[in-house]
């Protein structure tokens, strides 16, 4: 449409120009060739960002200016369809990738989204969204880091930033600006679905690592391969009772401000471009409509001049009824919240945000306050110059470079809990038997949010187990023999490594209010092993310190391996002694499920605290 329009006013000209012939000097006629012209200021790298976006909201319709507030899903929305309610945003969500899944065809949806975004008659480029929250995790190929709990027990701050940017040029590499991460949840409850993805259970842990955002952000947004950075979710959501996802943090005000604001303080210090919103309530009161938390203290008082962008339909949370409302939409816009993750129901929103906006619900200047954040992220992020992906960072989409950053990060949070002297392994004249179901598993070490949302069993992903580690780091003299349940085991093994704990799952799927304990099979299988008498070294791969208080006495070595990604080899180079083991819990550790919430300070006696981990003696 908008081509056919070019050859209309084109076909104009032309006739303009026929008409008035020979009469016309050359100098009269200058002006109507459009090179000629004067650039919008808007248009004009050389202006500062904040005249370029006055100069750009003076020429927008009221429909470009709604229509900048949407978010939509990639698999709801086709390029013309985003172009033509003018949406500002396109979010692939978890699991939501292109076909075939490769990087190159997530820049050409990218480029699909964008092309059409700026054939539009201002030009606007759109913003595309992901959540690469472990390395690019929805993109096959990609390097996959641990999530952030192992992070949080590496406590390398500049490692963390190290990956911040490893990830930022693989999201560059598919065209992506905008990555829902980090998230500085702080996990005060262990039974909560999403506890990997907290850094730890202090503020401090999240503030430590919010180098993250230095990282994926770069020296500056218009730098290379920079992506916009979300701190998320404010507020509360690791402080929920019960650690119920998406469920009520109830503290009060003053515990909110010492646990759980901190980490946004820092992120913002660090120029986060972006805050998503979170799904639970704060007394009793969901965070989506919540002026106070989002305007009085967020922007007002932190003076957090980026996007606030809210979660995944959150706005349909706030009366808790099924499906959101006009009194929905103008809660939420009033509160403070400037894009609108709205995936599927994108034109029911602007329909009702545009009916309360004329019905004087919403105030215009706050129309007007979230297309100037939006677009000035937009204007600094370089994409009206640069509206196409920078192909060149395809090579390094899993890069041996960044394979090998991650590896560094699989050995830097492992955590030694106990050792009676079985570690490390030794690599030659060995006989090792290996066992248990996260062993061989890569799909489950590397947990959810990876290929789809809720992560998946099996060969998810390239990369190497365990297992595989294992097998690489021992010398010619020693045998490595695997079965997943231990059968064939005997009492000649030198060694059993068995690998066990949790398969994938994301969000308020991982919640376990009231059993934190090993599975049948992983209890089988290391009652077979123990019975042999063979020593046993239990590797925990899971999102989460588990309940095995009443198990830890029959091992003699004791690591946790976290979620570890696609360089499971990590894991062997610890316990080979490769690396000597430096990792430290960033989350106290339950002596049993009733325990929880169980966090540093509490006057209660965990099974390990915060901060514990061993390492190897000198030999
Ligand atoms: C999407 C996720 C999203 C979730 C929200 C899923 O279908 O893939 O990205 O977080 O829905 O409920
Ligand atoms: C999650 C967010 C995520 C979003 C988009 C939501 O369900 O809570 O963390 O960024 O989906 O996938």
């Amino acid at each position: 449409m908008t081509s056919r329009l070019r050859v209309r006013r084109k076909a104009r000209r032309t006739q303009t120009l026929l008409l008035t012939g020979l009469f016309l000097t050359s100098a009269v006629l200058a002006p109507v060739t459009a090179s000629a012209a004067p650039k919008p200021i808007y248009q004009d790298p050389k202006q500062p960002v904040a005249k370029r976006v006055d100069d750009l909201l003076r020429r927008m319709s009221l429909d470009d200016k709604l229509g900048q507030m949407v978010q939509a899903e990639r698999n709801g929305a086709t390029p013309a369809q985003a172009a033509r309610l003018r949406l500002g945003s396109i979010l692939s969500g978890g699991g939501s990738s292109p076909a075939p899944n490769t990087a190159e065809s997530w820049a050409n949806t990218y480029d699909a989204y964008q092309r059409a975004a700026v054939d539009t008659p201002l030009g606007i480029p759109t913003i595309y969204g992901v959540d690469a929250v472990h390395g690019h995790n929805n993109v096959w190929g990609a390097t996959v880091f641990p999530h952030n709990v192992g992070l949080g027990a590496a406590g390398d701050p500049a490692l963390v930033q190290k990956i911040g940017r490893a990830t930022a040029e693989e999201v560059s590499a598919t065209g992506i600006d905008w990555d829902f991460a980090p998230c500085l949840c702080v996990v005060r409850d262990e039974r909560w679905g999403r506890s990997y993805e907290s850094f730890g259970e202090k503020p401090e842990d999240a503030i430590r690592n919010s180098t993250v955002i230095n990282g994926l952000q770069g020296g500056s947004l218009n730098g290379p391969a920079s992506v916009l950075a979300t701190a998320k979710h404010f507020i509360g959501d690791g402080g929920t009772t019960g650690g119920d996802d998406q469920g009520n943090t109830e503290i009060s005000e003053q515990e909110l401000r010492a646990v759980h604001l901190p980490p946004f303080q820092e992120a913002i210090k660090r120029g986060v471009g972006s805050v998503m919103v979170s799904y639970n309530s704060w007394n009793g009161v969901k965070d989506h409509g919540n002026k106070f938390l989002i305007t009085d203290l967020l922007k007002n008082e932190l003076k957090f001049g980026g996007i606030v962008v809210s979660d995944w339909n959150g706005i349909d949370q706030i009366d808790g009824q099924t499906g959101f409302t006009a009194a929905e939409v103008s809660q939420s816009v009033n509160a403070g919240i400037d894009m609108f993750m709205v995936p599927h129901d994108y034109v029911k929103f602007l329909t009702l945000l545009r009916a309360e906006l004329n019905a004087g619900r919403v105030a215009p200047s706050r129309i007007e306050d979230a297309n100037r954040r939006i677009l000035t992220k937009k204007f600094e992020l370089g994409l009206f110059e640069r509206p196409l992906t920078d192909r060149s960072y395809l090579e390094t989409v899993g890069s041996k470079e960044h394979r090998d950053l991650a590896r560094q990060a699989v050995r830097a949070s492992q955590v030694v809990l106990k050792n009676d002297g079985v570690l490390p392994l030794a690599k030659k004249d060995n006989k090792i038997f290996v066992a248990g179901k996260n062993a061989n598993d890569i799909g489950n070490q590397a947990g959810g949010w990876t290929i789809s949302w809720q992560g998946q069993s099996g060969p998810a992903i390239p990369g190497s187990t365990v297992l595989d580690g294992i097998k690489a780091a021992v010398g010619k003299s020693s045998t490595v023999t695997y079965d997943r349940e231990a059968d064939g085991i005997d009492a000649g093994y030198q060694a059993a490594v068995v690998v066990v704990g949790e398969t994938p799952y994301a969000e308020g799927a991982g919640d376990r209010p009231d059993d934190l304990s090993l599975d049948a099979e992983d209890l089988t299988t290391l009652a077979k092993v123990k019975a042999t008498g063979v020593p046993v070294v239990a590797v925990l791969v899971s999102g989460r310190p588990l309940d095995i208080a009443k198990q830890l006495p029959q091992w003699n070595g004791f690591v946790a391996s976290w979620l570890p990604g696609s360089e499971g080899a990590g894991v062997a180079d610890v316990l080979f002694g490769d690396y000597k083991p430096t990792g430290k819990l960033a989350v106290s550790w339950p002596d049993s499920v009733a325990q929880e919430p169980v966090n540093a300070g509490d006057g209660k006696t965990p099974l390990f605290p915060h901060g514990f981990g061993l390492t190897y003696p000198r030999r």
